[in-house]
């Protein structure tokens, strides 16, 4: 079965190709970083701007590059939910439209599930229960996975999540949009103990999280106390240090609370999507922790982490088998 999958949530649009929830046919993605980079953030309007401009093209290499025509597809999957609602409109409504001209069943798909699916995509069959941490520019959740489409939330951030919390970073250090990247790169130059930067854990066995109070220290260290200070700028090493200490410190948080979480339900494995489980700090952490739990972390391609169209086709295939089909009336919720 051949899935044409559509992804326009937030700032990259996609379309990818994939054959019975597993084959990668084709997966383009189209980056607005430099549409937004300027902004610091992403600006909702531009991007749903520029998914208008690209979808069509972008669903034409994907069909291109899997020598493939619409007529031989077999269905259209597309994120709903969540996203910039702008921006989720434009991936519904064009999949809305391919669904009626081509007389194929259109199955709507949750972003942060899809992230997930990223695991099975590459790996294939997950032990289930599993433990899935989806950390994004948007989101930080752990779900109880009890299959490839039944994801339980157990806590998620009350305040930013941890992507946001590394672009806000980024731009307090003056190094750019997104943050997360860059970070991850300077910090591999610095030492994560430099600056005792505070780990929110909230209450006892809390599975949430909060990322503000570490974003607010981070300034406070920059610009100092009084926030009159003009300090002058800090060195390439100074920078680099704390962007190291900074990213433990979401690091510690992320995989303390993933391990709490797998301990109390007794996970069979542990796995991870989001533009943050690109983060290869955490991708080290998480993989130490598989030798103490007894159970596989898997941490999807980084490329398959950051927002693509292949995790949406791929999950679609699954809520296709068990009959999960969307009526023409679906509507994208923000
Ligand atoms: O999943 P994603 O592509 O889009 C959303 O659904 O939000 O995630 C984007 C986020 C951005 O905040 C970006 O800074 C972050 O993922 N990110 C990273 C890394 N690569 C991307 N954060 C930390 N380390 C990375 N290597
Ligand atoms: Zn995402």
């Amino acid at each position: 079965m051949l899935i044409l999958g559509i992804e326009t949530s937030c700032d990259e649009t996609s379309a990818a190709v994939v054959k019975d929830g597993r084959e990668i046919v084709s997966n383009v993605i189209l980056s607005q970083d430099t549409l937004h980079r300027h902004f610091g953030g992403v600006v909702p309007e531009i991007a749903c701007r520029a998914h208008l401009e690209s979808i069509i093209g972008i669903i034409n290499n994907a069909l291109s590059d899997a020598k493939l025509s619409l007529a031989e597809i077999d269905a259209i999957a597309v994120v709903n939910t969540p996203g910039l609602i702008g921006a989720l409109l434009i991936g519904v409504t064009a999949a809305k439209t391919l669904c009626m001209a081509l007389d194929v069943p259109l199955i709507a798909i949750n972003h942060l599930h899809a992230h997930i699916y990223a695991n099975n995509l590459e790996y294939g069959d997950i032990q289930y229960p599993a433990i899935s941490l989806v950390v994004s520019g948007g989101h930080t959740i752990l779900f109880l996975s009890e299959s490839e489409t039944k994801h339980i939330p157990l806590g998620w951030t009350i305040d930013d999540a941890a992507g946001e919390a590394f672009d806000k970073v980024s731009k307090i250090l003056g190094l750019g949009y997104p943050g997360g990247p860059v970070i991850d790169k300077r910090a591999r130059g610095g030492n994560q103990h430099a600056v005792p930067f505070p780990r929110s854990y909230l209450e006892k066995d809390s599975l949430d999280f909060s990322f503000s109070g570490l974003k607010t220290a981070v300034l406070y260290h920059y610009r100092g106390q009084d926030f009159k200070t003009h300090r002058k700028p800090p060195s390439d090493h100074e920078v680099a240090d704390i962007a190291a200490s900074f990213q433990e410190a979401v690091v510690d948080v992320l995989v303390d609370k993933t391990v709490l979480a797998s301990r109390i339900y007794n996970a069979r494995a542990v796995q991870t999507g989001g533009g943050v489980a690109a983060n290869s700090r955490l991708r080290q952490r998480l993989k130490d922790k598989s030798k103490d739990l007894s159970i596989p972390v898997y941490c999807p391609p980084a490329k398959l982490c950051t927002d693509n169209a292949a995790m949406v086709a791929g999950l679609a295939y699954k809520k296709f088998l068990e009959g999960d089909i969307s009526g023409l009336d679906v509507e994208a919720i923000p």
